[in-house]
């Protein structure tokens, strides 16, 4: 397991000065004192841009080495899932893009959503002590409210991964009134938690150094570890729930997730169907 320790003193305790305020998140900032050998061996530090993930995915199909991050301080239209927005106001989030090559077929890319959501919520608990939990599949819940989200995108050919982009928006800085009115209800950032500010340069390190490790560990062991992790943070497993997919409206009992990270879904009538991409909501919501 990875620890950030750069953010401990006395084996636990988090020293509060080192998570104070800070300026803007650049390249030699994020490089000072990173622990990786691949995740930000090239890091782009952008002001402001349209989507981090469209920057990175141009950058992959030119080739950018795996490893490549693209960051920015503020984004214009950065992306959500099902074709929502992302809200990115300057100085407040992380805004982050990371280039992955691995070598899997298709099929298994949405297992790299779930590493990067156990990413940042052990980066969040280590950086900064608040406990994060999961909702399958990509959003991080600060006290169940969700404070951040992961859009991975994909260039396959016949099932051949060319490349992968995660996409990673963490809500840091922001107080409510920085959300738009329709999120307020729903929404949280690391401040609202702690009730203070933090510097989000030593999270996105932490951030790099979990998603290297989780990586890292999935293309030498497989899927098993990362999904027993992803399980024990996961606050929407062995609950009854409703799914809204593809196929339509599912609801039925959420019983785990399978080795290709689809949600297992135990119907009324006692089949079992696989869910690839969904919005799951609890049924007594
Ligand atoms: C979601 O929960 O809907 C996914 C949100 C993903 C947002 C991040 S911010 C960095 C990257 N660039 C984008 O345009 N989107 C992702």
């Amino acid at each position: 397991m990875v620890h950030c320790s750069r953010l401990r003193v006395d084996g636990g305790a988090i020293n509060p000065a080192s998570l104070a305020f800070s300026g803007p998140l650049t390249e030699e900032e994020l490089r000072s004192g990173l622990r990786t050998t691949l995740i930000g061996r090239r890091i782009l530090a952008l002001q402001e841009t349209g989507s981090t993930n469209q920057v990175a995915m141009e950058l992959a199909a030119e080739g950018a080495p795996e490893g490549t991050v693209v960051v920015a301080e503020a984004q214009t239209r950065g992306k959500g899932r099902f074709g929502r927005t992302w809200a990115s106001p300057a100085g407040l989030g992380i805004y982050i893009s990371i280039v992955l090559r691995p070598p899997i077929p298709s099929d298994r890319v949405p297992v790299i959503t779930l590493i990067a959501g156990v990413a940042v919520a052990e980066a969040i608990q280590e950086a900064t002590g608040l406990a994060a939990s999961l909702k399958w599949p990509n959003d991080v819940l600060i006290r169940g409210r969700k404070a951040a989200g992961i859009l991975a995108e994909l260039d396959a050919e016949a099932e051949v991964v060319r490349y992968v982009v995660v996409g990673i928006g963490i809500n840091v800085n922001q107080g409510l009134e920085d959300f738009p009115l329709e999120l307020r209800e729903s929404a949280s950032s690391l401040k609202i938690g702690l009730g203070h500010e933090i510097q989000r340069t030593v999270l996105a390190q932490c951030l790099f150094e979990k998603m290297e490790a989780w990586y890292l560990r999935f293309l030498r062991e497989g899927s098993t570890p990362i999904l027993q992790r992803f399980e024990d943070l996961c606050i929407n497993l062995s609950q009854e729930v409703r799914v809204r997919s593809e196929e339509g409206l599912l609801e039925g009992l959420a019983t785990g997730i399978d080795p290709e990270g689809a949600l297992l879904l135990r119907l009324p009538d006692g089949s079992l169907v696989r869910v690839l991409a969904g919005e799951v909501t609890l049924r007594k919501d």
